[in-house]
């Protein structure tokens, strides 16, 4: 497993991406993934990324996240070569998946996510290496 990216939910992606380039980062490529209701902007860090992450509505999942946490660490995302097998051993450790369907986000990576009550508290992200 390699870190892939740690994604950071804000509130305006614009401002934060200003602050970030303000600490010395470098802001990349940025997308609105429709399917997940959110707009990203990519911070490379050699071989992983910081991921900003703004909701497009308010009904989303990172839009009810920054409603009840604030801004903030949203998740950590880790990548696995292949995800079908990381997801069945997943489920023989009795991991609980958010949607043990793999679904398509940001650059058309395929993921999962695990939740947080089994990972002591953070939010995984399965991302299966582009090949
Ligand atoms: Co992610």
């Amino acid at each position: 497993m390699e870190l892939d990216h740690v994604a950071v939910a804000v509130r305006d992606l614009k401002a934060a991406c200003q602050l970030y380039e303000r600490l010395g980062f470098a802001v990349g490529e940025r997308e609105e993934i429709a399917g997940q209701k959110v707009r990203v902007a990519m911070l490379p860090l050699g071989e992983s990324r910081l991921e900003l992450m703004e909701p497009t509505a308010a009904d989303s999942s990172v839009g009810r996240f920054l409603a009840r946490r604030g801004e903030g660490l949203h998740h950590i995302a880790v990548r696995v070569p292949d995800l079908a097998e990381a997801v069945a051993e997943l489920q023989r450790a009795g991991a609980r998946l958010i949607d043990a369907e793999p679904q398509t986000g940001a650059g058309g990576h395929r993921f999962v996510f695990v939740h947080p009550a089994s990972t002591g508290g953070v939010l995984l992200e399965l991302v299966e290496a582009q090949r």
